[in-house]
């Protein structure tokens, strides 16, 4: 298994490249950077409609946040159509809820256009309150009448009967025409479907560097290209424009065996903190109850961790009495836009003087097999010159309405960011590494430097300066995934520095141990 890659029930590990890394300079009308689903979609569309893209993927397609999801395609918005609606407006959240609903035709359309074997099956959504409490209940009745505002007017209310199958819910609100899909299958299909249609899919070809029209990847070739689309889940870019109006999160989930007796059909999503959700997928392996949650901050601090998927099992035992054994575990990051709507489209870094179009795809909010789809309508539809209904609703460069919660989410995203940056000046715990157990790793204090230190299996210890090459905040040590992580805007580097995950783009800088004063370096 690939260093910071746990065990997905979509086999993400198993993923092997299947087309070539750029291995010479070509010119397109379109460079997508990134083969998850937003990516992917995109590029789909453009080469359907006869223009010249390339894709450029730093490792596989489906290797980034796509093959870690619970892969829930929902009518409902996972920040509550009530509450979109505050922010905004009606007409806001209308455009929402009909967003998601023409996201999951496009991929039922596409997957049986294209024959993408990715067990898509629409199958009902539940809402459900975690508790009785007239708090929950009032949230349940507040997101029904505002569905239906939004002209979901087949959501209603029913009750499951407390059965063991359906998580021991009673009342719930009851979503139609909800999809599950295999999200390594259907981005599989998709990537496979733009070569068919003329266009050029790279693997293996991280990104280092663009400007202008021309796009570089690490081996040094270039792809120019009026329009370029940066689908890397977070933009791989230094402009605050965007990266400062969402914070990332990391999301927990876990796979049950279950029988197929002890899981009532369709998708339950509660409403409390730990923002659950479950489904049943039909794996080579037996039924597998696919649970989502318990999510938290990216790049605490090591002893900030509490055992999350100890927490998501509890939960899930207490619900779905018949989940047997673990058989899958891994988690994954999302992006928390500062104002809950997702951010795609034609980027605020766009400057008609360095002669290209720049557009991006992120502001997932967890929810991007629909907000990634989206992207492909919208950003396609961009490119090729055609009004699209959802554009402005997601325009990345909108104005954030100043609420009480984007207030709230700014103030959070500056103070990590100072502390970020601040930590690097502050001298940490003087930790001796020859402390350190094998299979660990740590941010240590050398000399007025601040070094990641991971000590191998063998005791080998692997060095690496401690600030993070995108903006400089301090990285911290993620025990549960066994990464270095970057609290300020989500970028992770495996045990050996490799950037993982941006929107870094480049590894972290191997250090010497000898020089900081360490007693041993491998
Ligand atoms: C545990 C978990 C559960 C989730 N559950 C759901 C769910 O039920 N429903 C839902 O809709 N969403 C869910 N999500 C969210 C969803 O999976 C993601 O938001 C979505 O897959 C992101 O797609 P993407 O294409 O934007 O990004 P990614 O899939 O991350 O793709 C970005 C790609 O860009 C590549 N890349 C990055 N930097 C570079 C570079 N410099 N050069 C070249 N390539 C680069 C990466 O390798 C990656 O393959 C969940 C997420 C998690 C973690
Ligand atoms: S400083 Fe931005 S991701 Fe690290």
């Amino acid at each position: 298994m690939p260093p910071g890659v746990a065990h997905t029930v979509w086999k993400q590990d198993e993923q092997t490249s299947k087309f070539p890394s750029l291995g010479q300079n070509l010119s397109a009308d379109v460079v997508v950077v990134g083969a998850g689903i937003a990516g992917l979609s995109i590029a789909y569309r453009l080469s359907k409609e006869g223009k010249k893209v390339v894709v450029l993927e730093a490792r596989t397609r489906g290797s980034g946040q796509t093959g870690r999801s619970t892969a829930h395609m929902m009518t409902w918005n996972k920040n509550s159509y009530h509450k979109v609606e505050k922010q905004f407006s009606t007409d806001s959240m209308t455009q929402v809820a009909q967003s998601y609903l023409a996201a999951i035709e496009f991929v039922e359309n596409t997957a049986s256009a294209e024959g993408i074997d990715c067990g898509f099956k629409r199958v009902d959504g539940y809402l459900f309150p975690e508790s009785t409490s007239k708090s929950d209940m009032d949230s349940i009745d507040k997101e029904l009448a505002a569905a239906v505002r939004a002209g979901l007017t087949d959501v209603r209310k029913v009750d499951l009967g407390g059965v063991a199958g359906a998580g021991g819910v009673h009342e719930a609100l009851m979503f139609p025409g909800c999809m599950n899909i295999h999200p390594l299958s259907y981005v599989n299909g998709l990537a496979d479907a733009v070569v068919k249609h003329g266009g050029h899919v790279f693997e293996n070809s991280l990104v280092t560097d663009f400007s202008g029209k021309k796009v570089t990847t690490e081996a040094g070739f270039t792809v120019e290209a009026p329009n370029v689309v940066l689908a890397t889940h977070m933009p791989i870019y230094r402009n605050f424009t965007v990266i400062s109006r969402q914070n990332p999160y990391r999301f927990y989930a876990l796979g049950f065996a279950i029988p197929k007796d002890g899981f009532k059909d369709g998708q339950y999503w509660d409403i409390s903190e730990g923002h659950h959700n479950v489904r049943l997928e039909e794996h080579s392996e037996g039924n597998i109850l696919v649970v989502g949650g318990e999510e938290h901050r990216t790049g605490i601090k090591p002893d900030q961790y509490e055992d999350n998927w100890a927490k998501l099992e509890e939960w899930t035992r207490s619900r779905w009495t018949q989940a047997g054994e673990v058989r899958f575990k891994w988690s994954g990051q999302v992006m928390e836009p500062d104002d809950m709507l997702h951010l795609l489209g034609s980027d605020p870094l766009n400057d008609a003087q360095i002669g290209a179009r720049y557009y991006t795809a992120t502001g997932d909010s967890g929810q991007a097999l629909t907000s990634g789809t989206l992207a492909g309508m919208i950003i396609a539809d961009e490119i090729l010159g055609r009004d699209n209904p959802f554009a402005k609703i997601y325009n990345p460069s909108r104005l954030p309405p100043l609420s009480a919660n984007t207030i709230k989410e700014l103030a959070s995203y500056g103070k990590t960011v100072v502390q970020g940056l601040a930590e690097n000046l502050s001298p940490l715990y003087l930790q001796d590494i020859e402390d350190m157990k094998p299979c660990s790793g740590a941010v240590v204090q050398k000399g007025l430097e601040k070094v990641a230190v991971y000590v191998d299996e063998q005791g080998g210890k692997h060095a690496y300066r401690a600030t993070c090459p995108h903006l400089g905040c301090l990285v911290q040590w993620n025990p549960n995934e066994g990464t270095f992580d970057c609290p300020c805007h989500g970028s992770h580097f495996d045990n050996r520095g490799r950037v993982i995950n941006g929107p870094a783009r480049v590894n972290l800088e191997p250090v010497k141990l000898g020089t900081f004063g360490a007693k041993s370096v491998a």
